[in-house]
């Protein structure tokens, strides 16, 4: 079933109903956009460091939600990928705020591997709202809703449920930082999970899609180091909304800002991970 943004699944309008439709039918066109520049051959990206990249279809796409949604919501404050790469602060304070990657896997958007999506995410009084995001290549949304269940194309997600990690697949994504103690630890990290006999370890090279497997059963577990809040925001909602948990790395409360977690499909196998995790300090998102 193709995602319309009038499928979803969702139960009476809530008080957040109209950013929320505005966020599907942002994605939706941002996904257009992206799927459009996939078969095109300029998607170069302008960074220099190999392992962070950026491309004008990033900035195209960011400025395009930014620009839609300030007009409709004026009030409302903004964390956005490609700003804060720009120098804009992270700061999550009480009011309205959207959270935005434009393009999460732009190194699979640069090489054309199929696994790419858009991701927005909302909150108010720093507790998250909803989350939207969109794999762009299969055309699936996912959404969800604070209360009120999360969804892909109109069906309801479900976590696997599987507390035991020696039948878990685990996900994870590498993370910017390539200097060789970095390497070792991220290294080391997986092979403790490998060592406890987990099934698999896979890296997809998107974050939002990956804690999307996980909301929707493919996946047991996730965990990473390195990420951002815009990588979160939207999939947290819809993790927590399908049954599953996300926290920090120390096994604590989720820190958005931390720039680290594990999500799982129950808080056992989530606090074995957290466990087995030595942890890569890659400083915080509103420090930066
Ligand atoms: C990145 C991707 C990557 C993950 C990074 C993310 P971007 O997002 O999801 O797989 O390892 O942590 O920041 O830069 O493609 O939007």
């Amino acid at each position: 079933m193709k995602p319309s943004g009038e499928d979803q699944a969702v139960p009476a309008a809530g008080p957040w109903e109209e950013c929320f439709q505005a966020a599907v039918q942002l994605a939706l066109r941002a996904g257009q956009i992206i799927r459009k520049a996939l078969t095109e051959e300029k998607r170069v990206s302008t960074k220099t460091s190999a392992a962070d990249l950026v491309t004008e279809t990033d900035h195209l796409v960011e400025d395009l939600i930014i620009s839609e949604l300030r007009e409709r919501f004026p009030s409302h404050r903004f964390i956005a990928e490609e700003a804060a790469a720009s120098g804009a602060k992270c700061v999550l304070t009480h009011s309205p705020t959207w959270i935005i990657d434009p393009i999460d896997g732009t190194c699979n958007f640069v090489h054309r591997f199929p696994t790419v999506a858009v991701s927005i995410g909302f909150a108010v009084r720093q507790e998250l709202e909803f989350g939207v995001i969109y794999h762009c290549t299969e055309e699936r949304l996912y959404t969800g809703r604070r209360g009120r269940g999360a969804f892909c194309n109109g069906q309801r997600l479900r976590v696997s449920g599987e507390t035991d990690l020696s039948k878990a697949l685990v996900l994870t994504e590498i993370g910017p930082k390539r200097d060789p103690a970095t390497l070792k630890l991220f290294l080391s990290n997986m092979e403790r999970l490998l060592h406890a006999k987990a099934h698999g370890v896979r890296v997809i090279g998107s974050s939002t899609l990956a804690l999307c497997h996980l909301a929707s059963g493919a996946a047991d577990a996730y965990y990473q180091f390195g990420l951002h809040c815009w990588d979160l925001a939207a999939a947290t909602v819809i993790i927590r909304e399908a049954g599953g948990i996300v926290i920090d790395t120390s096994g604590g409360p989720l820190d958005l800002m931390a720039c680290r977690v594990v999500a799982a499909s129950t808080r056992e196998m989530a606090m074995l991970i957290a466990q087995a995790l030595q942890t890569i300090n890659y400083g915080r998102d509103d420090e930066k």
